[in-house]
């Protein structure tokens, strides 16, 4: 029997991923993806514990303790895995609350495993509850899960964050299931959305398909309301700042430099290979800048990092081929004896690497064609107390709110790309130094810790 808890996050991931080697030897990795990137240093910091998955199929763990976590695995079958999580979850609501990027899936069978999963969670999250606790649901994966636990323990205090954007009236809409997930968010108390215009989305979609009432920030139901509001997430700044000045980072930082030829510009790519990211935007400029001879190869080199994520899901597995066909295509086609244009990762990377990745860049290309918030971003600012260093940043990331001085673009529109990423080569040290300060103040004030505590002291209060 499990104890109880005070305090639980209910994640459709576990901070660790279980995998398993080729020579069958289990291991613990890190899980992708900025929820667990915001949510872990939270955790450590306050006792409780984390409801997820693990990662693997058909595999029934105990709870253990992992980095400081208290984290209670939550199993799916593998017919789970492929209609809850890569069904409904990442090929029906994933694209549909990203401006329908690619077309959503409606299929009656994923629904019915996602409700089923949802009441899995559920049921976990009611059992291991202390009473009166406080209950902290994640994201797109769960949203039936505040009111099926409301039903079922009506004491609890319920939180929901929707890490991704929630999309315009119209496009949910199509949901031939949308009154039952707008109903399965508001079983919270406080629903939480990245952007202001997430949470208006929102309370307007409640007002025509329920008929309900709203002032300000409050949904009236019968017998109480549900405030709905916005918190950015952010990073740990302090991480992040620390770990950049540590000789050894440093020293790598230089060494990837000249790993990379010492060119005169490095630019630099890290996402999940996702169809939202913008990454075969971001090349094509890239590779017309080469065309037009306004860059050479050795002058400046592009590393993308492309994290493998979803790889069973058609969309992902497709978008890997036409990226990795479009580094071939460039790098064929530019490349000089001893200067290949762009350097391609499918890979993982520690936060130490990664730091001293983001150190070595000079710019740091964020292009998505919509993102909640966009935490690479966010750890690129952290990463320059040097102040050097240029952000350019997709309009629709909704890091560009807070990020006004980066050098902003719109990703479909290539011209203006390409122009953003010359005037980031071309800018002065005293212009790059000048944007940077002003984004670094946003991150250093307003970071991970601080979007914790105003979402938790709304909550709570
Ligand atoms: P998303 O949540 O859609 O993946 P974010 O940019 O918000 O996008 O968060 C991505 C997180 O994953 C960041 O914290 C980033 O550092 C991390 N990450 C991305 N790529 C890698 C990689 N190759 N290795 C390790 N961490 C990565
Ligand atoms: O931030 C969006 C998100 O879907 C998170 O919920 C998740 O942690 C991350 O992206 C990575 O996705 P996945 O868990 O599907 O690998």
């Amino acid at each position: 029997m499990t104890s109880r808890s005070s305090f639980l996050i209910v994640a459709n991931r576990l901070p660790v991923d279980r995998t398993v080697g080729p020579d069958g030897a289990a291991a613990w990795r890190r899980s992708p993806g900025g929820l667990v990137t915001a949510i872990a240093p939270v955790m450590q910091r306050r006792r409780g514990a984390w409801l997820g998955w693990h990662g693997a199929a058909d595999e029934l763990l105990e709870p253990f303790r992992d980095d400081g976590m208290n984290l209670i695995p939550v199993p799916l079958t593998s017919e789970e895995v492929e209609l809850y999580y890569e069904g409904f979850s990442n090929s029906t609501l994933w694209p549909l609350y990203h401006d329908v990027v690619v077309p959503p899936m409606i299929e009656r069978e994923m629904w019915e495993s996602y409700r089923t999963v949802n009441e899995r969670f559920a049921e976990a999250a009611a059992e291991v509850a202390e009473k009166g606790a406080v209950v902290w649901v994640q994201d797109y994966q769960l949203q039936l899960v505040p009111a099926m636990l409301r039903a079922l323990r009506p004491d609890l205090r319920i939180g929901f964050f929707l890490h991704i954007p929630f999309p315009p009236i119209e496009l949910f809409w199509r949901l031939p299931w949308r009154r039952e997930l707008v109903e399965g968010l508001l079983g919270a108390d406080l629903v939480g959305f990245q952007l202001p215009g997430g949470a208006a989305n929102f309370r307007m979609l409640c007002k025509r398909l329920l008929g309900l009432p709203y002032k300000s920030n409050e949904i009236f139901l019968e017998d109480r309301a549900v405030t709905t509001q916005s918190f950015p997430i952010s990073v740990d700044f302090a991480e992040f700042d620390t770990l950049v000045r540590e000789p050894h980072i440093v020293h790598r930082a230089k060494e990837i430099r000249v790993e990379l030829g010492d060119p005169e510009h490095v630019l630099l790519g890290v996402d999940r290979l996702d169809y939202t990211k913008g990454i075969g935007q971001r090349l094509e400029a890239f590779g017309e800048l080469l065309r037009d001879g306004s860059v050479t190869p050795g002058e400046a080199v592009f590393v993308q990092i492309a994290t493998p994520s979803r790889e069973r899901v058609e969309e992902y597995r497709r978008l890997r081929d036409d990226i990795e066909l479009q580094v071939g295509r460039i790098n064929g086609q530019y490349s000089v004896l001893g200067a290949q244009p762009i350097q391609y990762f499918h890979q993982s990377y520690d936060r130490e690497e990664l730091a001293a990745l983001y150190l070595a860049a000079d710019i740091m290309m964020v292009t998505p064609l919509r993102d909640g918030m966009n935490l690479v971003a966010k750890e690129y600012v952290s990463c320059h107390h040097d102040l050097q260093g240029a952000l350019v940043l997709s309009e629709f990331a909704g890091a560009a709110a807070e990020l006004r001085s980066a050098f902003l673009v719109n990703p479909y529109d290539v011209e203006g790309v390409k122009r953003q990423m010359l005037a980031a080569m071309e800018a002065s040290p005293h212009e790059v130094a000048r944007r940077m300060r002003t984004m670094r103040r946003r991150v250093a004030t307003y970071d991970v810790d601080r979007w914790a505590s105003e979402f938790l002291t709304a909550l709570e209060s």
